[in-house]
């Protein structure tokens, strides 16, 4: 028996070695037998002008979206002119810090430039006149990155909000007709047919939203259009929707046989009004001080309350990690988040793991201790 003295000796180096054993607090190693941990990024994260914010983003994650430059208005802004240059940059970063490059989003009603669906006459494009374009604009963006985009966002957010027709009015529909969800599908897979085709929207929680995509994506199921997985945005708040709901969402869409993905997730934390839930960009409400209460810092219990609400979440993604390939923040930090001026704009949001200086939250915690 070692005498009492020796071991007392010894105890600050057996700290030391126990500290050297611990993981280090990294998601993406937490999660690495799970499913892939991503983010969605703004430029200067990546292309080397916020050097810390590109360590941490390279530590703690295993994928990464481009929140905006892969978008058509970004990367197709004119007819002849395509700007690749902010785009290569994720591609190149995931590369570098072996991350899976996720493209987002190459059909959309938002962010695509009015010519898009303009002749040169300036009167309404024809089918005949949107439907190459549509092929031309996914066979050069996917095929640039073919082989380097593990999958991409092929079509975001047809699925209407309310009634009993299922696909939105938008200009897509409008002019080349319900076939231009097949079309935009079969064009991304001629283009990389390694890639995975993801279709992408928010709010399928709610039942009736589910049932209406349930059908779209039946339908593309049926007719052989090359689909491998849906992507449930997850723009959460902090008291809705419960897990419960969230859970037979991901059992849903399981049972088509796609994989499921939770795409955008945030939780906002601020009061709101109108309709909760509804993430579609196009809806804006009036400022008001009462719902902007934290502006110069989340109080200690609304911090407690995000970081449990991050840790049931995560319970139920791991419960279901057979099905659910990524998860991806939308967002690495609250200063930069979408959700400051979404659906109120000018507001202290406090949505993410990370807070306005990149220091890891409370939830950040409630995140990695959750996969242990
Ligand atoms: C939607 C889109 C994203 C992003 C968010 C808000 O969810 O899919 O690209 O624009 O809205 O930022």
């Amino acid at each position: 028996m070692p005498s009492r003295r020796l071991c007392l000796a010894l105890l600050p180096w057996l700290a030391l070695a126990v500290h050297a054993e611990q993981p280090p607090a990294s998601l993406r190693a937490a999660y690495a037998n799970a499913f892939l941990i991503g983010a969605a990024l703004d430029t200067a994260k990546i292309n080397g002008d916020n050097p810390r914010a590109s360590e941490i983003v390279a530590r703690q994650f295993s994928s990464l979206t481009a929140e905006n430059d892969m978008k058509w208005s970004a990367i197709h802004p004119e007819p002849d002119r395509y700007n690749f240059h902010p785009a290569d940059a994720y591609v190149d970063f995931g590369a570098r810090h072996t991350m899976a490059v996720i493209g987002h989003t190459l059909v959309w009603h938002n962010q695509t430039p009015p010519w898009v669906f303009l002749g040169d006459d300036g009167k309404p494009a024809s089918r005949e006149l949107l439907l190459p374009r549509l092929r031309d604009h996914i066979h050069t963006v996917v095929g640039r990155y073919r082989g380097r985009v593990k999958g991409w966002d092929v079509v975001n957010e047809v699925v209407r909000d309310n009634g009993p027709e299922v696909l939105r009015d938008t200009p897509w529909q409008r002019i080349i007709g319900d076939d231009y969800l097949d079309h935009a599908f079969r064009f991304a897979r001629e283009a990389d047919p390694r890639a995975e085709l993801y279709y992408n929207d928010y709010g399928l929680f709610n039942r009736e939203k589910r049932a209406r995509a349930l059908r779209m994506l039946r339908g593309l199921i049926a007719r052989g259009v090359p689909i491998d997985g849906v992507g449930l945005q997850g723009h959460y708040q902090i008291d809705y929707p419960p897990v419960a709901e969230i859970e037979q969402a991901i059992l849903d869409f399981a049972s088509l046989g796609l994989k499921v993905m939770i795409t955008e997730l945030d939780v906002d934390v601020l009061p709101s009004r109108g309709q909760i839930g509804a993430a579609d960009i196009a809806r804006r409400e009036d400022y008001e001080a009462a719902l902007n209460p934290w502006v110069n810092g989340l109080p200690e219990a609304e911090q407690t309350r995000l970081a449990r609400r991050y840790a049931d979440l995560f319970a139920l993604f791991l419960k279901h990690r057979k099905t659910i390939t990524r998860v991806t923040f939308w967002g690495l930090d609250d200063g930069q988040s979408w959700l400051n001026n979404f659906p109120v704009p000018g507001r202290t949001s406090y949505p993410l793991l990370f807070d306005r200086q990149l220091n890891p939250k409370p939830a950040f915690r409630a995140v990695f201790d959750a996969a242990r």
